[in-house]
């Protein structure tokens, strides 16, 4: 009778010969001669142990952060020196408070602080298994950046990409490894929120899906899975309802302290919808709106005139000292007259 084995069949009794000869004939060659052999040798040892993260901005410092104080070697990417200083110096602060609330010590901030390292250039993340990128919300810009790691980095490094809105499978194909592609969603400020959305796209390979699942539990978030639509899961529930405020307020339904307490006391929300777009970034939300708006054709994704002017006007929010709110004394944020 013949028996299948690893897709070689042999008889009883001279099975020896043949995984022997399939040993020889088919495993070896592939091992040294594919040019595709690094993805074979490290497809089994595959295993997190050093990560790159693009981009230290709000999102970007934050999982650089989070990698680090996992125990990660963390290189952490910007495209200027200044920026990537005023990432490290929002780690440090962060680590900083840390120590003084005894969370952890002095030494800890000091290992954790050496585990990351800044850089402008992209070569500097050839040797990470995994790469979270968090550049702007763009689909050129991201695509363009993943066909040039796709370049640099073995087949086995693994790619994900912090979107919020765009669409993975459409970053993914700007490279070789769709299959090695998957989302990885966080949520701002990312030391302290526990959500990770991880996202696979029908192209996804499922160990790696699984692997990026264990990877977010190791980092101490809650993972939940979602397929590759458009907002996933969080922007879904939330882009509508934060975009119904501001209509809320176009209206005349409330003024912009009103809605806010409305939500904070009526629902239990720690910040109210008004205060949590200055917080999330005018400018991003208007960017997932119309791309939610492009795909849904939905009204309730659709970016109120009031949200576009201001983002035309650079109140983006909290990082630009103005939005709904005025933050021109940070501790005491005053409602805007419109
Ligand atoms: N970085 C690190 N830690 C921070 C922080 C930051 N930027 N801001 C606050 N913290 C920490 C504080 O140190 C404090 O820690 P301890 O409890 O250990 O002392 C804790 O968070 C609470 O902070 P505060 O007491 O100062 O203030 P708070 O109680 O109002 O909490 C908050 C702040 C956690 C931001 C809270 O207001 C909150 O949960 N807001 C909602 C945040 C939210 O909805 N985020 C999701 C946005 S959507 C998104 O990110 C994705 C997208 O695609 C748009």
């Amino acid at each position: 009778m013949l028996r299948p084995y690893l897709g070689v069949h042999c008889e009883p009794g001279n099975c020896g010969d043949s995984l022997v000869h399939f040993a020889f004939r088919v495993v070896f060659p592939a091992c040294c001669f594919s040019t595709d052999w690094r993805h074979f040798s490290t497809r089994n040892r595959m295993a997190i142990q050093k990560v790159g993260v693009v981009g230290c901005g709000l999102m970007g410092s934050g999982i650089a952060q989070v990698c680090a104080q996992t125990g990660f070697p963390t290189v952490v990417r910007e495209v200027s020196a200044e920026i990537v200083e005023k990432g490290l110096k929002n780690i440090e602060k962060n680590l900083a408070r840390l120590v003084e609330k005894g969370t952890i010590s002095e030494a800890q901030k000091g290992e954790i602080r050496g585990r990351l390292k800044g850089t402008t250039a992209v070569e500097d993340l050839k040797d990470c298994d995994l790469i979270v990128e968090a550049i702007i919300e763009q689909l050129p810009a991201k695509r363009e950046l993943f066909s040039a790691l796709d370049g640099l980095c073995p087949a086995a490094t693994i790619f994900a990409s912090n979107t919020s809105s765009l669409t993975i499978t459409e970053i993914a194909t700007a490279t070789k490894r769709p299959q090695r592609f998957v989302g990885l969603h966080f949520f701002s400020p990312v030391p302290v929120m526990k959500l990770v959305e991880v996202v696979r796209t029908i192209a996804t390979d499922p160990a790696v899906y699984e692997e990026m699942v264990a990877f977010g539990t190791k980092l101490g978030k809650t993972p939940v899975r979602a397929h590759d639509s458009t907002g996933f899961i969080v922007n879904r529930l939330l882009v509508p309802y934060l975009l119904d405020a501001i209509r809320a307020l176009e209206e005349g339904v409330g003024s912009i302290e009103d809605i806010d307490q409305s939500m904070k006391l009526g629902c239990g929300h720690p910040m109210g919808p008004l205060t949590l777009l200055d917080f999330v970034g005018l400018d991003t939300t208007y960017y997932i709106a119309n791309i939610m708006f492009d795909e849904f054709r939905e009204r309730r994704f659709a970016a109120p005139p009031l949200l576009k002017r201001m983002v035309l006007a650079g109140w983006k929010g909290r990082k630009t000292g103005r939005g709904f709110y005025d933050y021109s004394d940070p501790q005491k944020p005053k409602a805007m007259k419109f």
